[in-house]
């Protein structure tokens, strides 16, 4: 029971019968605290609920909590290796009470895990105590029974806990374990506390307080209880040794190293060893949260950590990198009490494989820099800050791997003549920028970002956090505050707002904050392509820079855009499949109601085409694979088989997504670089409809499609329009086709009839319908009708039939259709010597309000736009046959 994975285990379940609840380790990025860098304390995922702003998840609780001290406020970065302690990461144990038990029965279940459960020597533990605090004294005597001399009041900050310079605090007594008189160093207080005989294996803090900027501002609404164990300490003094890296995991890791680099560790080769596997966890699990290598924030940390470690790698002689080949040995010592871990396995290989290639390609020559530039140097010298600040931007030497380079010499670097180089350097790239003539309004974008560095994205993984606000911006300027009512534009250290960017929209959501501060965020725009700028409209309270404020998207309408950008991706590798290769990506729009494909095509989509795609999308939306992302350099990326995402600009790092179910050659169906936020598993998507094609220019067509619940709900409206469609034919949706078949037939039948019908009317038929009479017109015999829907083809017809019937005479016939009139004329061959139906149809004509007409003597044509003037024309037609007549 004494291994690592053991003693883990026995603590939360010695708590969890205590009526503790275990609960999950929290991720290492801290969403909820702007002010941290990583999760340095089993507490942080408490830290609302310990000020109450959020309800506990039971009174009391336990867990053992990843933790990485490196680059913020406790940064234990420089000493690991060198020391019998300090890591980058660690696990902490922890028991909490939120307002439930404090002092005592945190020290009746502290030294009853230690005593009983770990079965520890009382006579080897002593404690330490703040030294006003009488009542932690009285009680350690009265339960433990130790003796005044093992209970040790001290009077620094060493026994006052503060998470960071904000949030909750307090008195805190720490247990202690004696190695034994082998080890040197003196008890916690004495001179040499330092040493290593004594460590501190627990820690209780009585939180009590809240701080800010390290000044108490105020108490808990409840006295609670934190406290904090260090596994890997615990797993020393339970192993019986007095080294953290001689304890079982990371025995097996510096095994592992040692048997890959062939080569058994010495005095002079141990720390680096030991510093390769500390950094191995801790760059292992950030990447497992979401830490990426970057040059800023958060990911320059683990890039820190990373090349640290790499640069001892190659000091053992590593030929090929190695990092990565450790990987298997860690997922099999902790993946069980982490099963994020070993899911994130491939991903963690292949950032360190890549990583560490890519270091090695300028390690040696930076190496051979920093050996002839320090050659001169001797114990207790600076090396340059210039020669640092050349090692960092040439060879990607961060600062503190070129101090610990020159450690073993003793030998300093000079801090702050790095700090000037890099001034200088920023100073010139600006100047740059001013004359390259960008935007005005690129200039604020600009200023911010150099002060500030990249805005943070949180949003591949959550929704929502806390951001820290380090820029303001009211028409166009740089404001310190803002008020209630103003629109203004926040930026914020970190963000879980997207910002638009590669077709994607940017996310709406809220920011609230301290006295009742409201933020509406209708749209997060993308300067520079660094910063997320929200911009908003504060609909309560204030605002000012250096607020720690609450950010949230609106998390619904993410999902439609994750959805719908997803689908883009699909989409494209179906167009490529049923089209050819010829297709590429020219735009797109990803909404939140729609999405839109534009691509290179020569011609329209057939229907067939349309549904083949439908057919292939839905299909991979079906196989409900999950969608994985990888970070790769452009190159390896394409030559992974990723498509390039249309219009953005690549860094030297590129995130690929790989959706889809996995074809010949182990490649995923779709393959693309994307910055942009996606589904967790195709089946997210849940459904793909297109609901229009179309041409957007030559050789140019537009996809425009929906998914998930608008999909549904455009399927569901087709669905209702046919109802309604049945119900009116009165028949099922089934027999509307037939029904619908029937019904043109019929039309057509109908149709012919009528015409006919009309036909025989005009002739003076037709069962009783009154025929047109004959009138005389200064001698002339004339027939004039107006018919009604009469076909103007039948015109020609009905007029030769009326001449027959007169014998001779003059008839004109205006057929009116759609509101517009047909006029016809013929004059009886008798009678063309003297009147010419032309002339009769261009008076008729006029009247309706065309011109013109032709034809012959004895027929003509013509029509015009006013068909409700048919009656004219045909008195027109008249007074013309008088006039010639007359
Ligand atoms: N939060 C306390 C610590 O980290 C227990 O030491």
């Amino acid at each position: 029971m004494n291994s690592t994975n053991d003693i883990r285990r026995a603590f939360l379940d010695y708590f969890a019968s205590n009526d503790h609840e275990v609960t999950p380790s929290a991720p290492l990025v801290p969403y909820n605290d702007p002010s941290l860098m990583f999760v340095n304390a089993g507490m942080v995922p408490f830290k609302n609920v310990f000020t109450g702003m959020e309800t506990p998840p039971a009174p009391r609780a336990t867990s053992s909590q990843k933790c990485v001290r490196a680059g913020g406020k406790h940064n234990d970065l420089d000493n690991v290796g060198y020391t019998a302690r300090h890591l980058t990461f660690f696990e902490m144990l922890g028991n909490f009470s939120f307002g439930d038990y404090f002092k005592e029965r945190a020290i009746e279940l502290a030294w009853g895990m230690v005593t009983q459960e770990l079965g520890l020597a009382k006579d080897r533990l002593s404690v330490t105590v703040y030294h006003t605090d009488d009542e932690a004294f009285d009680l350690w005597r009265k339960i433990a029974g130790l003796p005044e001399d093992r209970i040790i009041r001290i009077p620094t900050k060493d026994n006052f806990w503060a998470m960071g310079s904000d949030g909750p605090c307090g008195p805190c007594s720490e247990i202690f374990w004696d190695h034994g008189p082998a080890v040197a160093g003196g008890p916690p207080g004495s001179p040499d506390e330092d040493g290593d005989r004594f460590v501190e294996i627990w820690n209780l803090v009585f939180m009590q307080h809240v701080q800010e900027a390290d000044e108490i501002v105020g108490n808990l609404p409840r006295p609670s209880i934190d406290t904090g164990m260090g596994l890997e300490r615990m797993a020393t003094v339970m192993q019986g040794v007095h080294n953290v890296f001689e304890t079982d995991t990371f025995a097996t890791i510096i095994e592992s190293s040692q048997d890959l680099l062939k080569s058994k560790a010495t005095e002079d080769t141990i720390a680096s060893h030991r510093v390769i596997a500390d950094h191995l966890r801790s760059t292992s699990f950030l990447i497992a949260d979401g830490v990426l290598p970057s040059n800023e924030g958060r990911g320059y940390v683990l890039r820190r950590i990373m090349r640290r470690a790499m640069r001892h790698a190659h000091l053992l002689g590593a030929e090929k990198p190695l990092m990565h080949r450790l990987v298997p040995t860690l997922v099999s010592e902790m993946g069980q009490a982490y099963p994020d871990l070993g899911r994130a396995q491939p991903l963690i290989t292949e950032v360190l494989e890549r990583e560490e290639a890519r270091f090695r390609q300028t390690l040696e020559k930076g190496l051979r820099l920093l050996d002839e530039e320090s050659a001169g140097l001797a114990e207790g010298d600076q090396l340059p800050g210039e020669t640092a600040f050349k090692l960092y931007d040439t060879f990607g030497f961060p600062y503190d791997l070129t101090e610990d380079a020159l450690r073993a010499r003793n030998i300093g670097v000079d801090k702050d003549g790095f700090d000037a180089a890099m001034a200088l350097q920023k100073a010139a790239a600006r100047a740059a920028w001013k004359g390259s003539g960008a935007a005005a309004d690129g200039e604020l974008w600009f200023d911010i970002a150099e002060r500030e560095g990249a805005t943070e994205f949180t949003g591949y993984s959550a929704s929502e956090g806390e951001g820290r606000v380090v820029a303001l911006v009211v028409d166009g300027k740089e404001v310190p505050s803002a008020d209630s009512g103003q629109d203004v534009i926040v930026l914020t250290n970190q963000t879980p707002f997207y910002g638009e960017s590669g077709g994607q929209m940017g996310d709406s959501g809220t920011i609230s904050g301290d006295h009742r501060l409201e933020i509406a965020v209708a749209d997060t725009s993308k300067p520079l392509g660094r910063l997320h700028a929200h911009h908003g409209t504060i609909t309560s309270g204030k605002i000012a820079v250096g607020d720690t404020v609450h950010l949230a998207i609106d998390a619904g309408r993410r999902d439609e855009i994750r959805a719908n950008h997803s689908a883009t991706h699909l989409v494209h590798a179906a167009l490529r499949n049923q089209l050819g290769d010829h297709v590429t990506q020219k735009g797109s729009l990803v909404a939140r109601d729609r999405l839109r494909f534009d691509f290179s095509h020569p011609k329209p989509l057939s229907a067939a085409d349309i549904a083949a795609i439908e057919s292939e999308v839905n299909a991979e939306i079906r196989s409900n694979q999950e969608v994985v992302t990888r970070l790769m350099s452009p190159d390896d990326a394409v030559e992974a088989g990723a498509l390039a995402l249309f219009g953005e600009k690549y860094g030297e790092e590129v995130r690929v997504l790989s959706m889809g179910r996995r074809g010949a050659g182990g490649r995923n169906y779709s393959v693309e670089l994307c910055g942009g936020t996606h589904v967790r598993a195709t089946g997210d998507i849940a459904l793909f409809r297109i609901v229009s094609e179309s041409a957007v220019s030559s050789g140019v067509r537009r996809i425009e499609a929906l998914t998930g619940e608008a999909a549904r709900q455009w399927v569901v409206g087709r669905e209702e329009s046919l109802k309604s469609v049945a119900a009116t034919l009165k028949t099922s949706p089934e027999e509307v086709e037939e029904r619908v078949a029937a019904l043109v037939d019929e039309r057509k039948r109908l149709e012919r009839e009528l015409a006919e019908a009309k036909k025989a009317l005009a002739l003076g038929g037709g069962g009783g319908a009154a025929a047109a009479a004959d009138e005389d017109v200064g001698g002339i015999a004339f027939s004039g009708q107006v018919l009604d829907g009469m076909d103007p083809k039948e015109l020609r017809g009905l007029l030769d039939e009326a001449k027959k019937r007169m014998g001779s005479g003059v008839a004109a016939i205006i057929a009116v259709n759609d509101g517009k009139a047909t006029v016809g004329v013929g004059v009886s061959d008798d009678l063309t010597g003297t009147i010419s139906a032309v002339d009769l149809v261009r008076a008729g004509v006029e009247a309706v309000g065309g011109k013109g007409g032709g034809g012959r003597p004895d027929m003509a044509q013509g029509g015009g736009p006013d068909g409700d003037k048919a009656d004219s024309a045909i008195a027109a037609i008249k007074e013309a046959v008088l006039r010639v007549s007359a």
